[in-house]
């Protein structure tokens, strides 16, 4: 077992290295991937880093042994201190448990019910954000206006709340800012108590409470309700929240502190990277015509049939454009990490308790043994015909006991709201053939605006 030549040799602690790795994570391992292959170790303050490329090492990692990983422990500290105490941000007996207890809320079972109140987002924002009339056209920010509709439809499932323009606008002015404080905060040596006045400290606060303000009214409004006696007849029938406050019996349920703690996280994580995953699929969309006039030929059919938003989720080729984009552009590729809990081995290299191990997403999806000419979209990939992607190579969502809990909603949300866009409008990028640079905002976004025309079809 070969480690002699992953080692890369990081002078000055390292830390040069991880200022480039902050600037620019992707490309900077990338490099790394290039100098060393499959596996490479460096020291950065004393600490060995571990990229993982080859998608069986990182299988190993998230499924196999996922008992002898955690979550880096000051990765979870600082997302706490934006998020609270909840399914991600936690542990152990506390994770299981939580985790336990919002699974039935994004069953499959429950994605039905949740359909109906994504279409309602979805006619809503359109019609604000679209032309109406067919031959009429508009050129948009693609980021702002996935942004808006996948902020609706998370607001309207978890709370059964159709928002306002401006709600949105100024929720999403937050989560910018606060996704971009919490990448800060990853790459400093301490994590600050959080009482200290550091850099960014007062703005964190006033967006958080943003945002702490919209949840907790909310929450707040739904538990008086419910202590007035007015429940739903049938939770099954009712949003997120409802699942959740009626979620566990005597021995396990979710604390108020809890619901408002898990709301918070499920309001970021459930939007954010959703809008990522649409903005590049649009941007793909806009630049393969060819690919776009078959897309339309499937979903005009399906529509023509019937109205049954189940059957318009699962449509192949739809789905197929959907996860290359989302291979191409993974959305959520930034700290997904793990720290090791012993020594052991993966794909013989040998990993040191405490070592910080790197699922490097954006490379795995980009691997030439598993995927020929990485870097085209090629929807045939994941059409049912072609033969199977081996199990690690596409993890957009993760893999293991801690994977998305969020996938099949996200899946329907985005195959929604894809369906409706290739229905009723021609896409076209105002810049061209090139797409946006992408960058690590939390989660991946174009680094310059991305605007696309969008014309309203004739009737079909
Ligand atoms: C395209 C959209 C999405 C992508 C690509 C995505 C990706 C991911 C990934 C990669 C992880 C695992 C991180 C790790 O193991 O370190 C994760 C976890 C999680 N996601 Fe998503 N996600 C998406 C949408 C959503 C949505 C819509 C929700 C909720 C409404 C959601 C809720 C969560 C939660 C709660 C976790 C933490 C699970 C746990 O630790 O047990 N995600 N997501």
């Amino acid at each position: 077992m070969s480690h002699h030549s992953n080692v890369i040799k990081a002078p000055f602690l390292g830390l040069p290295l991880l200022k480039a790795i902050q600037a620019d994570p992707l490309a900077a391992a990338t490099r790394l991937q290039h100098q060393c292959g499959d596996v490479a170790e460096l020291d950065i303050l004393f600490r060995r880093i571990v990229y993982f490329f080859a998608p069986e090492a990182v299988r190993k990692i998230l499924v196999d042994h996922h008992d002898d990983f955690e979550r880096e422990a000051r990765l979870l500290r600082i997302f706490e201190s934006f998020q609270g105490r909840n399914v991600l941000t936690t542990e152990g007996a506390d994770w299981e448990r939580q985790r336990r207890l919002l699974t039935p809320a994004f069953s499959p079972k429950r994605m039905c019910g949740y359909m109906a109140l994504m279409q309602a987002a979805i006619d809503h924002c359109v019609g604000q954000e679209l032309p109406a009339d067919s031959g009429q056209s508009t050129s948009i920010d693609v980021d702002a206006f996935t942004t808006r509709i996948t902020m609706d439809v998370i607001l309207r499932t978890l709370f059964s709340h159709a928002s306002s323009r401006e709600e949105t606008r100024q929720a999403s002015v937050a989560i910018r800012a606060l996704s971009r404080q919490s990448m800060r905060e990853v790459y400093w040596a301490l994590v600050p108590p959080a009482w200290f006045p550091y850099p960014g400290r007062a703005e964190k606060m006033r967006h958080l409470k943003t945002l702490r303000d919209l949840i907790a009214a909310h929450v707040d409004a739904r538990l008086q309700r419910r202590g007035e006696g007015q429940t739903e007849a049938d939770p099954a029938d009712g949003d997120v929240l409802d699942m959740m406050l009626a979620a566990g019996d005597a021995t396990a349920r979710l604390s108020t502190q809890e619901v408002l703690d898990n709301c918070m996280l499920l309001f970021g994580a459930g939007f954010d990277t959703s809008a990522s995953a649409l903005t590049w699929w649009i941007g793909l969309m806009a630049t393969h015509p060819e690919v776009m006039s078959e897309l339309r030929t499937e979903v005009d059919a399906a529509f023509a049939d019937n109205l049954d938003l189940a059957a318009v989720a699962r449509l192949p080729l739809l789905n197929a454009t959907i996860k290359e984009a989302m291979r191409i552009y993974p959305p959520s590729t930034a700290l997904f990490t793990r720290v090791a809990k012993r020594h052991l081995e993966i794909a013989g290299t040998a990993v040191r308790k405490g070592t910080l191990v790197v699922a490097p997403i954006w490379q795995m999806h980009r691997n030439e043994r598993y995927f020929a000419n990485p870097e085209s979209f090629d929807p045939g990939r994941f059409l049912p015909d072609a033969p199977p992607i081996p199990r690690g190579a596409f993890m957009p969502f993760g893999a293991g006991p801690r994977f998305c809990l969020g996938q099949q909603f996200a899946s329907v949300e985005i195959a929604l709201i894809a369906a409706h866009l290739v229905r009723h409008f021609e896409l076209d990028l105002a810049s061209g053939d090139e797409l946006p640079q992408p960058f690590v905002d939390l989660a991946l976004k174009p680094k310059t605006p991305m605007k696309v025309s969008f014309l309203r079809r004739n009737r079909a």
